[in-house]
Parts: structure tokens; sequence; C-alpha cells
């Protein structure tokens, strides 16, 4: 396995339509759990410098919780004001019950 995969947590450890805030070494992310998989993004809006881990996940977006720009989080897009610049994101993978993020 590559050093770009990172051990994030368990499976079980993110609910269904939620998602967990992972931080290594000066950055940090988003990692969700939806109905078809698991995604991940920077974990910073981009709109201002809040966390996204107390967003509000719908489907398959993620909606800020300081001014309710919302984000597709499969591919980062901003898809409403007053967001408007992409989330970037990462892969992420499931091996043994386990969840990896590659970070580059
Ligand atoms: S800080 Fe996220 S929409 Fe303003």
């Amino acid at each position: 396995m590559s050093d770009d995969w990172k051990l994030v947590c368990k499976v079980e450890d993110i609910e269904m339509e939620d998602l967990i805030r992972f931080d290594h070494d000066d950055k940090t992310f988003c990692v969700y759990r939806l109905e078809d998989g698991f995604y991940a993004t920077d974990g910073i809006c981009t709109h201002e410098a809040v966390h996204l881990e107390e967003g509000l996940v719908m489907d398959s977006e993620i909606e800020c919780p300081m001014h309710q720009g919302i984000f597709d989080i499969k591919s980062g897009k901003a898809v409403s004001p007053p967001a408007c610049d992409d989330l970037k994101t990462y892969p992420v993978k499931v091996e043994n019950e386990e969840v990896y993020i590659n970070i580059n």
C-alpha cells in the first residue's frame, strides 16, 4: 500500500449520510459515508475558513454550517451560494472494513 493512503477509521465509525473530520499534518479533511460508498473533500469551506465537520449531509451534498453554502460531495462542486469555489476531493477506499483516504 502506498504511503499516500492514510487510515481514517473503521467503516462503522461513520454513520450513513454523515461525515467525520480527519486531520493529517497541517491539513484537514471531511470523510463522508453515502448510500453508495465513501467520499472525501477538503475540510474547510471555500467561502470562509469554517470547518465543514458540523455541516449537514443531505443526499450527496454538504451544507456549510456558517452561511449554508452547498457543495456536491462527490465532485466537490459548489452548487449553492455563497459558496462559489469548488472543494478539492480525494480518493477513498475500503479494505478489511477500514476506510483509507489518498491525500495526494
Ligand atoms: S463559510 Fe461556508 S458558506 Fe460561508
